[in-house]
């Protein structure tokens, strides 16, 4: 029988940005550069030689995208600090200015009447520290936890959610197995490395926001779930790899403190023996888990695909502009298979969402989205359906307020459900900007019946 869309009382809506894909300005007022500085600013790494030098230009417009949030009815807002404005060599001395800024973001938020969720490293590491083997170098796990410090102590009294990592998956399968993301390393002997010492830091921090923090810590990882192309057992062997590569790699140690066996298969020689220390560490209790959702993965046996052997099998089925197939159910099984793999934490959906062309000016200030809408619409009843499975889930950031610097895609792709237009930095909200206030204002309602 169809019942109404409800969701639990107190369920925070709200919507999601990371500093270098929107901040602009990412020199200013004594900040040091991060390795997206240096990738964005070397030849053939972005498309069209995009750069985050101005992007949204939010770091002299943040009032106003404030305002905008508040107009759309927000109650929550999740974004990242660059950990080189708040310290330019990454350690060491503090950039007051570069905290200053965060701290009117964060009052201003609140003035507002909307929840700030800080999510510490959305991937923009200080170059100083690359500079010293970045993920590579186990001391970064201090590092990190001292730059956690910095801010726990600045603004724990008003930030009440705080996440360590954004997606290391991404980090590591970008940034030093296959290259497309900065730092730009190929390597399978390193990207385990970096993934370890990803989530050593995330223990460190969580460690160290327990001396400082009294409110509520976790992780943000992104999830996709993995289906078989048919049932061989190649390919259901492949589906395996291909989970524990991208799922559980992060989740089992931080939950359970051990990496899937699958991961030696795939690493080979490459996977060292990790200090049972190590694992301790990265096993520190948290407050919520945070799930980006995009898409699924339909996977087949590929021995031609390094080094997971594995490749995706095409749908009859909607892509956006990034090539995701849209498939709203892999996010409520998604949600089901974390309450019961990892005994249902508390979950914020921290990313969803879609690129889908618009075109670069809204004319006469509207800017019609219906493939957004259906996208968005269909992935909130998938929510709702986990919860009324019983998956704890407290909250949805959409992916993203603007539309911004979609890392080495540069501006080609839109994910904003408010329109940026990049040559007069002119903000308008998209059908979709209007349809998620309806669903704001009525706790989901709006969405119908299931
Ligand atoms: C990242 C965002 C990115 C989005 C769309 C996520 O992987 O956290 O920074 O823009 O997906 O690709």
């Amino acid at each position: 029988m169809s019942q109404p869309v409800q969701f639990p009382n107190g369920f925070l809506w709200g919507s999601a940005t990371s500093a270098y894909q929107i901040e602009g300005s990412p020199l200013a007022d004594g900040a040091g550069p991060s390795i997206w500085q240096r990738f964005a600013h070397t030849p053939g790494m972005m498309h069209s030689g995009d750069t985050g030098d101005i992007a949204c230009d939010h770091y002299r417009r943040m009032e106003s995208d404030v305002a905008l949030m508040r107009e759309l009815g927000m109650q929550a807002y999740r974004f990242s600090v660059s950990w080189s404005r708040v310290l330019p060599e990454g350690k060491g001395k503090i950039n007051p200015k570069g905290l200053d800024f965060y701290e009117r973001l964060v009052d201003t938020l609140l003035a507002n009447n909307i929840t700030p969720l800080l999510t510490l490293y959305h991937w923009d590491l200080p170059a100083a520290l690359d500079d010293r083997g970045g993920w590579l170098n186990p001391d970064i796990a201090h590092w990190f936890a001292d730059y956690g410090s910095v801010l726990y102590r600045k603004l724990d009294d008003r930030v009440k959610f705080w996440a360590t990592l954004n997606e290391p998956w991404v980090v590591t399968d970008g940034g030093y197995l296959h290259g497309a993301l900065a730092p730009g390393h190929r390597s399978r002997y390193e990207a385990p490395i970096a993934s370890h010492n990803l989530l050593r830091a995330h223990g460190a921090a969580v460690q160290a926001y327990r001396a400082d923090g009294k409110h509520k810590v976790g992780i943000v990882v992104n999830l996709e779930p993995k289906y078989p192309a048919s049932d061989s057992a190649e390919d259901l062997a492949a589906v395996k790899r291909a989970d524990a590569y991208m799922n559980r790699q992060y989740l089992d140690p931080v939950f359970f403190g051990t990496y899937p066996d699958e991961l030696r298969e795939i690493f080979g020689d490459a996977w060292p023996e990790w200090p049972a220390a190590d694992m301790d560490l990265i096993k520190q209790p948290t407050d919520f888990l945070g799930v980006n959702y995009y898409t699924r993965n339909v996977t087949r046996h590929d021995a031609a695909n390094y080094p997971l052997k594995t490749a995706a099998v095409k749908q009859h089925a909607t892509y956006t502009e990034t090539g995701w197939e849209v498939f709203p159910q892999g996010l409520t099984d998604t949600l089901a298979w974390v309450k019961d793999r990892y005994g249902n934490p508390p979950v914020y959906i921290t990313e969803n969402g879609s690129a889908f062309y618009d075109p670069p000016t809204a004319e006469d200030g509207v800017l019609d989205d219906p493939l957004r809408v259906n996208y968005q619409k269909k992935h909130l009843r998938a929510v709702h359906a986990a919860i009324a499975q019983g998956c704890d889930v407290r909250g949805y950031m959409a992916w993203s307020l603007l539309d911004n610097l979609e890392w080495s895609l540069g501006f080609s792709k839109r994910f904003g459900i408010v329109h940026v237009d990049f040559a007069t930095q002119k903000r308008t909200p998209k059908t979709s900007a209007r349809h998620y206030s309806q669903v704001i204002a009525t706790n989901g309602r709006s969405l119908g019946t299931t």
